[in-house]
């Protein structure tokens, strides 16, 4: 695969409609005060003492702003970014190649970095610690290593997956930030804020009924806008009130929790289909035809954090919240109880 493909992958024209929505200066970044406090301590400190920004991972859920994040550090650091992701970088060849190319003080953003290879996270070791590659001429008992310097950089990797980082490479990570759901007061300034650049009509009562149905992120609370937006325009005067608002997102099946269809699929799984739980991923994702990983990564972080569904040694479990949620009566405690063992 050549560089190019690597580093400029094709977006898709929801994305393309995001970027423009993003913020490109830290101060026009909404929320995640811990996060943007310590990475402008640390940058205003690189600069100071005239070196490179330490490398930084980037964790939490997706849509919560890690890409944005990345560019907007590059942004105030005054360095170009080179965008890839770990599936995209197949050979240490590849990451070699991008390693080499990069301008001095560079950023390199690897997202889903959890997805490198070993192979090719071996390159970026002595990559991310002494700037330098090793490079293995030959084979057999003949075979040499030869060391080459490459550009002072900073990697910043952004993961939905922390856990599944090897450690030597998260150890190399000198600064580590972990995103975390907004809250509908962050939100509302989110919509509202994008509602100005798309010169959408919203009163404040409809910014805060998209946001608190936006399930903490700002990448669903941008589309959601777009969405009750087309209902306004068709179904209303255009401008986004109260009650259009209410209207649109129920049309959309977003409850008031926040929950989309498939949220409620896989409560209504394990509850209905699984007495309750406890229930394995494989299973629970399988009974609800998606992938195991989108179960983990996407939609269940908003069920653990509103308290809906419990992880135990066993499996998911629906906590009593879940079985109010949905109007169903909870006849019997989850086998092993709701934490996992018997004492709930
Ligand atoms: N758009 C998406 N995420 C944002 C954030 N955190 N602040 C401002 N605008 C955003």
């Amino acid at each position: 695969m050549s560089e190019e493909r690597i580093v400029s992958a094709r977006l898709l024209q929801e994305e393309e409609n995001e970027i423009h929505l993003r913020p490109s200066k830290l101060n026009d970044y909404i929320g995640q005060e811990k996060v943007k406090e310590s990475v402008s301590i640390f940058i205003q400190a690189a600069q100071n003492r005239k070196e490179t920004l330490d490398h930084v991972l980037l964790s939490g859920p997706p849509g919560l702003g890690k890409t944005t994040l990345a560019s907007i550090i590059a942004n105030e650091v005054g360095k170009p970014i080179r965008k890839t992701s770990g599936p995209a970088i197949e050979r240490p060849g590849d990451l070699a190649a991008i390693l080499t190319n990069l301008e001095p003080g560079e950023i390199l953003f690897i997202d889903e970095i959890h997805r490198l290879n070993r192979s090719v996270e071996e390159i970026m070791y002595p990559a991310m610690e002494d700037y330098a590659i090793d490079i293995i001429i030959g084979k057999g008992p003949a075979a040499r290593t030869l060391r080459l310097d490459i550009p002072p950089f900073t990697l910043i990797g952004a993961t939905t997956r922390p856990g599944l980082l090897s450690s030597p490479l998260r150890d190399r990570f000198g600064i580590n930030c972990r995103l975390d759901f907004y809250n509908d007061e962050e939100l509302a300034l989110i919509i509202d804020r994008a509602a100005a650049i798309l010169a959408i009509d919203i009163a404040r009562e409809g910014a805060e009924e998209i946001a608190r149905r936006a399930r903490g992120t700002p990448r669903i609370a941008n589309r959601l806008l777009r969405r009750v937006r087309d209902y306004a325009v068709v179904k209303a005067s255009g401008k986004i009130t109260y009650p259009v608002a209410q209207k649109a997102l129920n049309m959309l099946e977003v409850d008031d929790s926040g929950l989309d269809f498939m949220d409620r699929t896989i409560l209504e799984a394990i509850i209905v289909k699984f007495g309750g739980g406890p229930v394995g991923l494989e299973t629970l994702a399988a009974a609800v035809s998606e992938e195991s990983d989108t179960v983990t990564e996407v939609y269940e972080p908003y069920l653990l954090k509103l308290g809906f569904i419990n992880k135990t040694p066993r499996g998911r479990i629906a906590t009593p919240h879940a079985y109010k949620h949905l109007n169903i009566e909870m006849t019997k405690l989850p086998e092993g109880g709701l934490f996992g063992n018997d004492e709930p």
